[in-house]
């Protein structure tokens, strides 16, 4: 099972700052990486929280083979989430909507990129896709 996980603000996406992030929701989104997994025999869990012990409680349930993460803000300033990550014991795939290294400066400062097994950025919301594949491509199922 792949666990798809949304920090804060994601929950809007759709609505929030559309120039930026487009106008696809995150429930289409969600509906798209589900289906895309399901062809080929391979269960996700979603979540989305604007709340980071919600997160981290979640990341210690350690019940996923892969994880697909789109962290917001959290990217660029969590060490809380850092260090969680990194006792995550399967692949990790960070993915940004927007090209986060050619924004704003605060943007560029990347507390989790280390930790992580892949990341994906500025490839609209079809990088979870991207995300979903690369993590098949590693054999996750
Ligand atoms: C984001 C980029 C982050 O800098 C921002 O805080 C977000 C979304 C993205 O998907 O491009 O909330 O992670």
């Amino acid at each position: 099972m792949i666990l798809l996980l949304n920090g804060p603000n994601l929950g809007m996406l759709g609505t929030r700052e559309v120039d930026v992030y487009g106008t696809t929701t995150l429930p289409d989104i969600e509906r798209e990486v589900r289906a895309a997994a399901a062809a080929q025999q391979v269960r996700v869990d979603t979540l989305q929280t604007n709340h980071e012990g919600v997160a981290i409680d979640r990341l210690e349930q350690r019940d996923f083979d892969g994880l697909i993460i789109n962290p917001g803000a959290w990217t660029h300033y969590s060490y809380a989430l850092r260090d969680a990550l990194a006792s995550v014991p399967v692949s990790i795939v960070e993915i940004h909507i927007s090209a986060v290294d050619e924004r704003e400066d605060f943007r560029r400062n990347n507390v989790i990129r280390d930790v992580v097994s892949h990341t994906i950025s500025g490839q609209g919301w079809q990088g979870y896709l991207q995300a979903l594949e690369w993590l098949l491509a590693q054999g996750v199922r």
